[in-house]
């Protein structure tokens, strides 16, 4: 078989390490992937976003199956211009793609199939937005329709800070049309897991929970980012939980995508809240996360393959996932100033050895090579994976990677994993 992998971060190197693994695989391109993924796959200089270009060189290479990393193509139609061309594709319609890129049509899509979720109103207008937040009183949740790179979401602590963000969403447009619309929810408590099913439009089967640690200090402090670490499985996330998601969550949603005309393939990322009252929807993404992605593909047992290609084939009721009991881990390396204004052009040394360290994984996300050296190219550069038999010796070796790394404008979490460690 012939894959064309899309997509240039950390999720993209994990997706391109299991795809390689599979021995149905004969020939893996990613576009445009990084120095990491160059070792496993042969890189192509098409941008992710290019799709015209994309579904070009498919054709041209006779390309068995695209797999789509990112939500930006699928939002943009990805899926459905390599539907028009005959190609299989892995992810969703632009139109089912809408679940991650209006919050404003997930939350209607949530309401028609009863699915839990925070309540919430919709606004194009800022001052009914404004009333609506003056009524309802803080701690209250603004969130922009849109797209806007994770930065489209401001848990505001008091009304004042929720009417800033309205204007900042909707007047400044700091988001651009993202924010023309902004949907107000109420603020809900818990712990927080992304649970992940595979679709094929009709049938979803579980492929696995992670916690991801989205803050960017030690104690999840600080301001978000898209992602400083990730650990599975997530003890909080019990097997009665996840029937549950599928049942209250999955299927409902799958129903009812079906039924609009717009049904769901591809991987449904379930951002959930654990709440004392049972687990509520926070958000629908369209596919993998990232860093949660690195993790599930470390205790991935199955061959991937097989499984990207039933969720386009339709026969996922014939499918099952296996994952090893294992635990794993995910640290993320990011450079000075992230998620503020990265630094660039870094060197990273010591890559090989981190590399040789017993069960680890490291993939590069924001890397550039330069000259034959590895050089920082983004905020978010590496991810340091490991697996282990207990989440703790996945943590020893995946931070016995991180020491070997030698990067000094380089930093990371030294606490991923600490709600299922304690301490
Ligand atoms: P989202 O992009 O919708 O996942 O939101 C980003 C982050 O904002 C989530 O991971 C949560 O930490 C937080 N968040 C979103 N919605 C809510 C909510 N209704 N209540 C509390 N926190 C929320
Ligand atoms: N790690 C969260 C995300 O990929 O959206």
């Amino acid at each position: 078989m012939k894959v064309l992998l899309v997509g240039s971060g950390g999720r993209e190197h994990a997706l391109a390490w299991a795809i390689a693994a599979s021995p149905l695989v004969e020939r893996l391109w990613c576009a445009p992937g990084n120095p990491g993924i160059a070792g496993i796959a042969t890189c192509v200089e098409i941008a992710a976003t290019d799709i015209p270009a994309l579904v070009a060189f498919a054709r041209q290479n006779a390309v068995d199956l695209v797999v789509v990393g990112p939500e930006a193509p699928l939002v943009a139609g990805i899926a459905d211009a390599c539907a028009a061309a005959g190609i299989p594709c892995f992810g969703p319609s632009a139109a089912a793609a809408r679940l991650e890129g209006s919050k404003a049509f997930m939350k209607e899509v949530c309401a028609a199939a009863l699915v839990p979720t925070a309540p919430s109103a919709t606004f194009s207008d800022a001052a009914a937005a404004k009333a609506h937040v003056r009524e309802a009183g803080a701690p209250i949740v603004v969130k922009a329709d849109g797209l806007a790179a994770g930065k489209g979401v401001v848990v505001a602590a008091t009304v004042a800070e929720a009417e800033a963000a309205i204007d900042a969403f909707m007047a400044a447009r700091i988001h651009g049309e993202a924010g023309a619309t902004v949907v107000i929810e109420a603020c809900l408590v818990g712990e927080e897991v992304s649970f992940f099913a595979l679709c094929d439009g009709a049938h979803a089967v579980p492929f696995g929970a992670a916690q991801d640690h989205k803050r960017v200090g030690e104690g999840d402090t600080g301001p978000n980012t898209g992602g400083m670490g990730a650990y599975a499985p997530p003890p909080a996330f019990t097997p009665e939980l996840e029937r549950e998601v599928m049942a209250t969550v999955v299927r409902p949603t799958l129903a009812e995508m079906a039924r609009r005309g717009a049904p769901f393939r591809g991987v449904l990322f379930c951002g959930l809240m654990l709440t004392q009252a049972g687990p509520r929807l926070l958000e629908f993404n369209v596919r993998f996360g990232d860093p949660e992605c690195q993790v599930l593909m470390l205790r991935l047992m199955s061959d991937l393959v097989p499984a990207l290609q039933a969720s386009c084939d339709g026969v996922l009721d014939r499918f099952a996932v296996r994952f090893l009991p294992d635990a794993a881990i995910a640290v993320v390396m990011a450079a000075r100033g992230y998620p503020g204004t990265p630094e660039a052009g870094s060197e990273i040394r010591g890559l090989e050895r981190a590399s040789a360290v017993p069960n680890v994984q490291v993939f590069h996300a924001g890397t550039r090579a330069e000259n034959g050296r590895i050089v920082a190219a983004g905020g978010r550069v590496l991810t340091v994976c490991a697996a282990g038999r207990t989440l703790a010796a996945a943590r020893d070796a995946a931070y016995a990677a991180v020491d070997a790394i030698d990067w000094p404008e380089g930093f990371c979490r030294r606490d991923i994993g600490h709600r299922a460690l304690g301490g």
